[in-house]
């Protein structure tokens, strides 16, 4: 169940003709969460995206456990399982079928990914009640519609969709963005839980809150100018950001709950 070492090096990133990002490193480890932060458009979910090999890199290398996997084709990508099944990303939007039940939008994820496999019915629902259990849904939730559930739920099962796959990476864009206080924390221990069974994490976020809660890591993407491309303008811990200006500028609402310089 432990993760893997998963490393961006110098990714450049170009969407319609125009560098949305340059020379960014990003390292997730088993075991630890590395925290995106930055002002909106300065390409956080675009850097996400691009880790999850769901979009395309213009520059720079992406390696698994020291595999390049930049150089890999689309079908190698598929044929390994590699987007979804290694890598998962949680989509903001949660990216989940309304109107499905819960159990079979975690099914669904199965069936995309084991349909050569042929895996029983039985051991499919097995599967089902694992990772709901480990995103700690109830198990009555699993045969409410998805239509019907709350923002936390919705997210649990979008969490859980992704574990039904037992990935390696875990790539949260947002995940408590919408979710009142407490039910932004209970995420946030799902998150630290997941990372306590060994998993590897990159979170983007623009709460305060959840970067106290979970960064062993923060990078700041910022942007020079409005055409300009994002870059790393600090990477450290909690206290740097709390400490570099623009830390201070971006957080300054969020900062006044917290004395300076100690972690709350
Ligand atoms: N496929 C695309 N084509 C063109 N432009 C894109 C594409 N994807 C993203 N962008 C642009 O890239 C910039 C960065 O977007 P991105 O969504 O990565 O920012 P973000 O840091 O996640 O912002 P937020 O905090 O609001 O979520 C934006 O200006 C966005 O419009
Ligand atoms: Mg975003």
């Amino acid at each position: 169940m432990s993760g893997s070492r998963l490393e961006a090096r110098a990714l450049s990133l170009v969407r319609e003709e125009r560098e949305l990002v340059r020379d960014i490193d990003v390292v997730a480890e088993p075991g630890r969460i590395t925290v995106l932060v930055g002002p909106s458009g300065c390409g956080k979910t675009t850097v996400l995206k691009a880790l999850a090999l769901l979009e395309p890199i213009q520059g720079g290398t992406i390696s698994l456990d020291g595999r390049a996997l930049h150089t890999l084709g689309e079908r190698e990508i598929r044929r390994e399982g590699l987007r979804g099944h290694v890598l998962a990303y949680v989509f903001q939007s949660h990216a989940l079928f309304d109107d499905l039940r819960v159990r079979e939008n975690l099914l669904w994820a199965l069936d995309r990914r084991e349909r050569g496999a042929r895996i029983s019915r039985d051991e499919a629902e097995n599967r089902a009640n694992i990772a709901a259990r480990r995103a700690g849904l109830p198990p009555e939730l699993l045969a409410r519609p998805v239509a019907d559930l709350s923002g936390g739920e919705r997210k649990r099962v979008a969490i859980a969709r992704a574990l039904i796959l037992d990935p390696k990476v875990m790539l949260y864009d947002e995940p408590t963005a919408g979710l009142d206080p407490p039910r932004a924390r209970a995420i946030d221990r799902l998150i630290l839980e997941l990372r306590d069974q060994g998993l590897s994490s990159i979170l983007a976020t623009h709460d305060l809150d959840s970067v106290v809660r979970l960064a062993d890591e923060v990078i700041y993407l910022h942007k020079a100018g409005p055409e300009e491309p994002g870059r790393v303008a600090l990477r450290g811990d909690l206290r740097e950001l709390q400490e570099h200006p623009l830390g201070r500028a971006f957080f300054a609402d969020s900062l006044i709950r917290f004395s300076p310089g100690t972690p709350p």
